[in-house]
């Protein structure tokens, strides 16, 4: 496993590090979907996550399309718990080739992802493990989830059915995450869950893990952030057998 530091650049841009706390001092742990807060902060969404440099999106755009084994030009992909579409937008950029559709149970998010006018299919959704995806077995070539393992946002249980969506030799990238210190996000219980359901899987021959990275998210971010050194991710990229 490779570790990554986030690179936060050179200046440190105040302004949407503060942007990007006021989100997370609006997050709330529990085990329902706890997603109105991104009402809030849709439209400056984008500009304090784009403004801090986050890196997911490339991290998991070049995961997917470099596993990525499908044929065929007619390419479909999904960004679940999509938002605003950074994690979709990135996968276009990087040269996917076909529509990208997004679900998200946050209307306000979808909104400022219509407006980027790059995606096909817009699905309104709060997902939960007894959530069954209005989508045929082996419909996509690629599947995305970035932010949403964590507590009061998307159970692991929900990964088998993102598996069932997706296409042999398709990839999904996802990510989990663990806040350390402000840890009243995420238990190391969600953390075991989400290992739990990914061992099962591939025990069952459904998935394989192609490769995972885990990144110090917010290191390199000004002394001031209040989450500075307090989020680890684990970005996964699993291809379907
Ligand atoms: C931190 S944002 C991540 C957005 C985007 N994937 C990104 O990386 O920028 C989390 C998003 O997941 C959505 N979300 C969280 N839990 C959800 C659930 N159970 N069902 C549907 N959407 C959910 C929220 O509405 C929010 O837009």
């Amino acid at each position: 496993m490779s570790v990554a530091t986030f690179d936060g650049g050179t200046a440190a841009n105040f302004k949407s590090e503060k942007l990007v706390e006021d989100i997370f001092a609006d997050l709330k742990p529990g085990d329902e979907a706890n997603i109105e807060c991104y009402t809030r902060h849709a439209e400056k969404y984008d500009e304090g996550l784009c403004g801090i440099q986050y890196e997911n999106p490339k991290r998991f755009a070049s995961m997917a399309m470099k596993h990525l084994k499908t044929s065929g030009v007619n390419k479909l992909a999904l960004d679940i718990c999509a938002g605003t579409g950074l994690m979709g937008e990135e996968l276009l950029r990087q040269g996917f080739k076909g529509p990208v559709d997004v679900i998200d149970g946050n209307d306000k998010m979808l909104e400022v992802a219509k407006k980027k006018g790059i995606f096909r299919h817009f699905h309104t959704l709060i997902i939960t493990p007894d959530t069954r995806l209005a989508f045929p077995d082996n419909t996509y070539d690629v599947v995305l989830c970035g932010g949403a393992f964590s507590a009061g946002h998307l159970r692991a249980e929900c990964l088998p059915e993102f598996f069932r969506i997706l296409k042999s030799g398709g990839t999904f990238v996802f990510n989990t995450t663990n806040f350390n210190e402000h840890d009243e996000q995420v238990t190391d219980e969600d953390m075991d869950v989400a290992n739990t359901v990914l061992n099962d899987l591939e025990t069952r021959g459904i998935c394989k893990l192609m490769e995972s990275l885990t990144c110090d998210c917010f290191a390199l971010l000004s002394d001031g952030f209040k989450y500075k050194n307090g989020m680890i991710d684990l970005i996964r990229c699993y291809a379907k057998i």
